[in-house]
């Protein structure tokens, strides 16, 4: 038996080896679910363009901290990891008709969902392995991009779905996050500027709000709805509407209850 079987036949994550590629200066992988991955965010050129470059510097931000660091790369799967970045806003195709959004579920969910199903059909395609891409994997990919605003649940993943997050985080404003190095970023944000990203952002989630209020209730998109958007309304659709109509009832029911009834 070969060493490396030995590895994962006693379960230790084995690093896959992966063809790869140069973008912006950061080594990434090259197989052919990533091309087809970055093909797919194209569709975001015809609205909202800013977002492709959202979406490259999330993925590349994260390649490059991953490849500085040997135990991250010796532990993290770079094609899930390049798929999960890439695809983590398809919930935000503000196309009409789009195929990924809903009028009933939060955009990260939305997204979750798109990356998904996507990746499913890459498979029947034979794009990527059914044998890798498994459930339990597939439930990772939902669980990074759905979770990828709540940093307060996502803590408690497992490793390879908090990195879809993590490189999400590695976007924001400020200096530069002491993970990546300084060349690397320099050479990312060179190529992929980030200079239309929030004024896109406040576009569309206003958007949601407006479009879809359904999926808007109880997340952050309700603050964007009751600032922007004329007409809308959150008041009866909120959890603490939904508990305070509940004492009401209750009160109303049982007036005489105590805590011991
Ligand atoms: C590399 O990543 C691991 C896991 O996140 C972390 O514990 C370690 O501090 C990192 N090493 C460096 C040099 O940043
Ligand atoms: C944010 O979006 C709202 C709603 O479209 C708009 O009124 C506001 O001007 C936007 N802010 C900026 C700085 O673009
Ligand atoms: C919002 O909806 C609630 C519940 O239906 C209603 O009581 C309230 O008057 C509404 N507010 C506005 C500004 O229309």
């Amino acid at each position: 038996m070969k060493f490396s079987s030995v590895l994962a036949f006693a379960g230790v994550a084995v690093a896959a080896k992966y063809p790869t590629t140069v973008v912006a200066g950061v080594e990434v992988i090259d197989t052919p679910l990533v091309r087809e991955a970055r093909q797919l965010i194209e569709l975001f050129q015809e609205k909202q363009p800013y977002l492709i470059k959202h979406l490259y510097r999330t993925w590349l931000f994260g390649a490059a901290a991953i490849n500085a660091n040997e135990t991250l790369k010796a532990s993290l799967d770079i094609e899930f990891h390049a798929v999960g970045t890439l695809l983590h806003d398809l919930g935000w195709d503000m196309r009409d008709n789009s195929p990924y959004v809903t009028l009933t579920d939060r955009f990260e969910v939305d997204s979750g969902n798109a990356a998904v199903n996507w990746v499913k059909e890459q498979i029947k395609g034979d794009k990527c392995a059914s044998k890798k891409w498994n459930a339990a994997r597939l439930e990772k990919l939902y669980d990074g991009i759905s979770l990828q605003t709540e940093l307060s649940i996502i803590k408690y993943k497992n490793i390879q779905s908090q990195w879809i997050v993590n490189s999400v985080g590695l976007e924001f404003p400020g200096p530069r996050n002491p993970l990546i190095p300084e060349k690397d970023y320099n050479n990312i944000l060179a190529a992929y500027p980030n200079d239309y990203l929030y004024r896109g952002s406040n576009e569309t989630f206003t958007w949601m709000a407006e479009h879809k209020p359904e999926g808007s209730y109880n997340t952050f998109i309700q603050d964007f709805g009751t600032a922007f958007v004329p007409g809308y309304n959150a008041t009866g659709h909120r959890l603490f509407d939904i508990l305070q109509g509940g004492v009401s009832m209750e009160v109303a029911a049982h007036p005489n209850a105590t805590p011991d009834s």
